[in-house]
């Protein structure tokens, strides 16, 4: 089987999986399965400890833009190859709003305490796309997990941007939408995530210049798919359009793209990745897991 993208695919079980031959140089036989039809693909066979060779690190890269995200499961990494995975795939700035782990100001921490109701990223978003030129993606590890829940969803917003109507797509062609960093705190009244009318102020302060205008269709600079580029989170309206005028169109937006099919969902491990590209996927915290602690580590690597 080949993907869209041309890289090998082998199926989860079978005699050809089995006979796998042990590679003579490591991590050169990543073994690529999709997560779902449209969204995410795990890559197995890999050993982030180990050097990465330049055409693993390509077939990784072609899997990330295609698929939205990659996986991969049971890696023992510490801190620097964390961030020495992450910087095969670009700059890795250091964390802007996390605690960073020790001697590490690229790591950010994604935590959650057991007496916080309150997770970071629980609702459809990419990553500060508020700002003129967001990430590439993040590599998220797992370093300590509830007993259950804490899943991640990814939707791939070139699929979305597919199964849209062929009226609907020269519609959106010539829009362009606000995204606001508080917009984070407004949209969304769910009482577990509403910040009091204080915390609100404060905010609405701090992040007063914290927007800008991106096309509401991109065209992604690696695979030239069109990408649908609004989410719930931080896309406020339409240019030159009220937030009144924006809002039926932004919802029918956020539900078409976040339908099943459009995405997948990950179920953690301890020592689990997930590298998504920024560029063409959202990405959910689910924030069922209350009264237990999860501790993520992230890197973020510049677009
Ligand atoms: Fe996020």
């Amino acid at each position: 089987m080949r993907t869209t993208t041309g890289t090998r695919v082998r199926s989860r079980t079978g005699p050809r999986a089995r006979a796998r031959p042990r590679a003579a140089i490591p991590n050169a036989a990543p073994v690529l399965r999709p997560m779902s039809a449209t969204t995410g693909m795990e890559v197995a066979g890999v050993d982030l400890r180990q050097p990465l060779p330049e055409e693993t690190t390509r077939a990784i890269r072609r899997a990330l833009c295609e698929w939205g995200v990659v996986t991969f499961r049971d890696q023992a990494i510490a801190p620097a190859q964390h961030l020495a995975f992450a910087r095969r795939f670009g700059e890795v700035p250091p964390s802007e709003f996390l605690v960073t782990a020790p001697g590490f100001p690229q790591i950010g921490e994604i935590r959650k305490e057991p007496d916080q109701t309150r997770n970071v990223g629980g609702n459809w978003h990419s990553d500060h796309s508020f700002d003129p030129v967001p990430p590439l993606g993040a590599v998220l590890y797992a370093r300590e997990l509830p007993a259950r829940g804490g899943d991640t969803l990814f939707a791939n917003m070139a699929a979305a941007y597919d199964s849209l109507s062929d009226g609907l797509r020269e519609t959106l062609s010539s829009l362009r939408a606000v995204h606001a960093k508080r917009n984070a705190f407004h949209a969304d009244d769910r009482p577990e995530r509403r910040p009091s009318a204080a915390q609100r102020a404060r905010f609405d302060e701090e992040y007063a210049g914290r927007e800008c205008v991106h096309p509401v269709i991109t065209t992604h600079p690696e695979t030239g798919r069109r990408v649908l580029f609004v989410n719930p989170t931080y896309t406020v309206r339409f240019e030159g359009w009220t937030g009144r005028e924006s809002a039926p169109l932004l919802q029918y937006l956020h539900a078409h793209a976040t339908r099943p099919e459009n995405t997948c969902r990950f179920q953690w491990r301890e020592g689990s990745i997930a590298f998504w590209d920024n560029r063409t996927a959202l990405h959910y915290a689910l924030n069922d897991y209350h009264g237990a602690r999860r501790l993520m580590h992230r890197a973020v690597v510049a677009g």
